[in-house]
């Protein structure tokens, strides 16, 4: 299978054990945890918006930082401007945030509900230039689900 066609059956998969009673953490535990076991990825989690920072969420993965200034690391770019963030190189990245040494790559997207940003999704790799406009596209999708 192609990252395309694991994408669209990871969509399927998603969908099917969303929680109906749309409890929004509960449904990013399950979307973290099988987004992580597909891919492999290093770290996968949200992060949420509280207040005027951004505050660990459900997660898979080592442990990471519990809070993030708006503007700050990827998360808090993403979350100011309003758009997927895709790091190919977190070392080229002014103000990465380096929760684990091991990750290289990242991209982070944000949840938006009713027009406002309420989490975001933040995966991390490995591997250098992980993610690409694929990954963007389908893990927008994947989020208009919570
Ligand atoms: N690297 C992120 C911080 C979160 S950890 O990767 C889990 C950032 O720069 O915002």
């Amino acid at each position: 299978m192609n990252k395309t066609e694991q994408y669209e059956n990871l969509l399927q998969q998603v969908q099917s054990v969303m929680d109906e009673n749309a409890d929004v953490i509960a449904n990013m535990a399950n979307m973290a945890a099988m987004l992580h076991e597909t891919f492999g990825f290093w770290w996968t989690g949200f992060y949420r918006v509280i207040g005027n920072e951004l505050v660990l969420g459900p997660f898979q993965g080592p442990l990471a930082c519990t809070r993030i200034a708006y503007g700050r690391g990827v998360c808090g770019t993403a979350w100011k401007e309003r758009r997927t963030v895709v790091v190919p190189d977190v070392e080229q990245f002014p103000g990465h945030i380096a929760c684990s040494a091991a990750s290289r790559s990242e991209i982070v997207v944000p949840v938006v509900r009713n027009g406002e940003i309420t989490a975001v999704l933040d995966i991390d790799s490995v591997r250098l230039d992980t993610f690409d406009q694929t990954d963007a596209e389908f893990l927008n999708r994947m989020v208009e689900m919570l």
